[in-house]
């Protein structure tokens, strides 16, 4: 059974998991307004990666005896300035949501609860690729430059990496991964 501290721990980061998913949307449909395809497809890829590792979350709190809680979400901002600052926004908020993790992990040992923090070692090595790719990306975008040319040859490859993304989710078992 799971304690009552944990349990709380593990809601709230549902929910910080389902917002950012909330936040990727509303970016994914602006680049989509804003000629940016393949941003926008890559972002809408990262939209249900933040799905799954919320769902996995569910499952964990219902499989350990607790009770997750869907919960009531903030609606998130709908424009931004441009493509970059788009980027700038996703890596604050993953440093966010690192942060966050490492807090929960703090709070299952202090808990004594070390099959979650086992299992938290899972969001861990995920937060350092989800931190690495955004940084890179912001460094694609930054060689591209602001020209036309650079911005369209910049977006093609946002396509091609929300495609790999894509198949890297359908090899790990993408939705069927956290049941
Ligand atoms: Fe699930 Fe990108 O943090």
């Amino acid at each position: 059974m799971i304690s009552k501290n944990v349990e709380k721990a593990i809601n709230e980061q549902i929910k910080r998991e389902e917002h950012s998913s909330r936040i990727y949307l509303s970016m994914a449909s602006w680049a989509e307004r804003n000629g940016y395809p393949g941003a926008a497809n890559w972002l809408y890829v990262q939209t249900e990666e933040e799905r799954i590792h919320m769902l996995k979350l569910v499952h964990y709190i219902n499989d350990r005896g607790g009770t997750a809680v869907i919960p009531a979400l903030d609606a998130p901002d709908a424009t931004f300035k441009s493509l970059p600052d788009v980027f700038q926004q996703v890596l604050k908020h993953e440093e966010y949501i690192s942060a966050s993790i490492n807090d929960l992990y703090a709070t299952c040992t202090k808990e004594k609860d070390f099959t979650s923090a086992n299992y938290l070692q899972w969001y861990i090595t995920e937060q350092i690729e989800e931190e690495s790719t955004v940084r890179s990306i912001l460094d694609q975008i930054k060689l591209a430059g602001s020209d036309k040319g650079g911005q369209f040859m910049m977006d093609k490859e946002f396509a091609a990496m929300a495609t790999a993304k894509r198949a890297a989710m359908a090899i790990s078992g993408g939705a069927n991964a956290v049941t």
